[in-house]
């Protein structure tokens, strides 16, 4: 791919907790240095992407969730309109260190719309979801490392994709079956509602239901109540970011993790 004939750019991105968000925002710095016209997107917020033909390159931006990218990321991809000019996609993902076959799934749905799949990166970022297994998050000191040793790696894929040095992972049809699976039954117990508000902690801020990606939280003040739907895709957000530590996962369990809220500030303000 030549980067000389790539002007406008824009970068779709769906982030639960910051990580994807972080990773989105330093490509963004990345293109800007290099005088590069970049729009920063939450596809949370688009409904119809009609604008895409104004952009040279897209940039699509997920945390990878059960080996697979969100629903609502697959279903932006679905929704995107053909191109019949091979435009080229980067595809960049944050994990805990296994995409499974996020990419491949993906890359197979946007050649077929003919689009050119520019690279896939992806980013071991420090887990949202290890509360899930009954973990607790890790030192701040090891968020941080991770974090750190992400921006490096994204520097120098960076700098290969800019040079022409292209790198799209692939995946067989076996390990695209088993993501498949194993994202079936995760989002299949996910209906199940699995968040339990600790009412002596809410103070009914709305945090939560303002903040969530599928609109499946509703905050009554007046009947103290807080609702979760069968919409939640688990981006574990309102978990991680309700200010007093009241929502938690399945039981009490949770209570006395610490959650991952580094990049709230980022979050609530996009
Ligand atoms: C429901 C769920 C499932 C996850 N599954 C995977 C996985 O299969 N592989 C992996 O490496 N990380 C997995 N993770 C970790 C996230 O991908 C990782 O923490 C990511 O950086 C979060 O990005 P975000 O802050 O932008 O949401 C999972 C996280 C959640 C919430
Ligand atoms: S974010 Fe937390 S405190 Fe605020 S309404 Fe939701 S559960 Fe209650
Ligand atoms: S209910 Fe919570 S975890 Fe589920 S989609 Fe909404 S913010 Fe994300």
């Amino acid at each position: 791919m030549d980067f000389k004939k790539i002007k406008n750019i824009a970068i779709y991105y769906f982030s639960g907790t910051g990580n994807t968000l972080f990773i989105s925002e330093t490509y963004n710095k990345y293109f800007l240095l290099k005088s590069k016209s970049v729009d920063l997107k939450p596809i949370e917020n688009i409904e119809i992407v009609s604008s895409q033909g104004k952009y040279d390159m897209l940039v699509i931006a997920f945390p990878v969730h059960a080996f697979k990218a969100p629903k609502l990321v697959e279903k932006f991809i679905n929704n995107l309109p053909s191109s019949t000019t091979k435009k080229p996609v980067l595809l960049l993902a944050s994990c805990g260190g296994m995409p499974g076959s996020s990419f491949s799934i993906l890359n197979k749905i946007l050649i077929k719309k003919g689009y050119y799949i520019a690279s896939n990166f992806y980013y071991s970022m420090p887990d949202n979801v290890s509360f899930m297994f009954s973990k607790d998050l890790i030192s701040e000191k090891e968020i941080m490392d991770k974090i750190a040793l992400a921006k490096d790696k994204s520097f120098k894929d960076f700098t290969n994709l800019y040079s022409g040095k292209e790198e799209v992972i692939k995946s067989n049809i076996f390990k695209r079956l088993f993501s498949n699976i194993v994202f079936y039954f995760l989002s299949k117990s996910l209906k199940k509602n699995k968040w339990v508000v600790d009412y002596n902690k809410c103070i009914f801020c709305e945090i939560c239901s303002k903040n969530c990606p599928t609109q499946n939280i509703t905050v009554k003040k007046q009947k103290r109540e807080v609702k979760f739907s069968d919409k939640c895709i688990m981006c574990t957000r309102c978990y991680n970011l309700c200010p007093v530590n009241a929502i938690n996962y399945k039981s009490e369990k949770t209570k006395d993790f610490k959650r991952y809220n580094i990049f709230k500030k980022e979050l609530i303000s996009k």
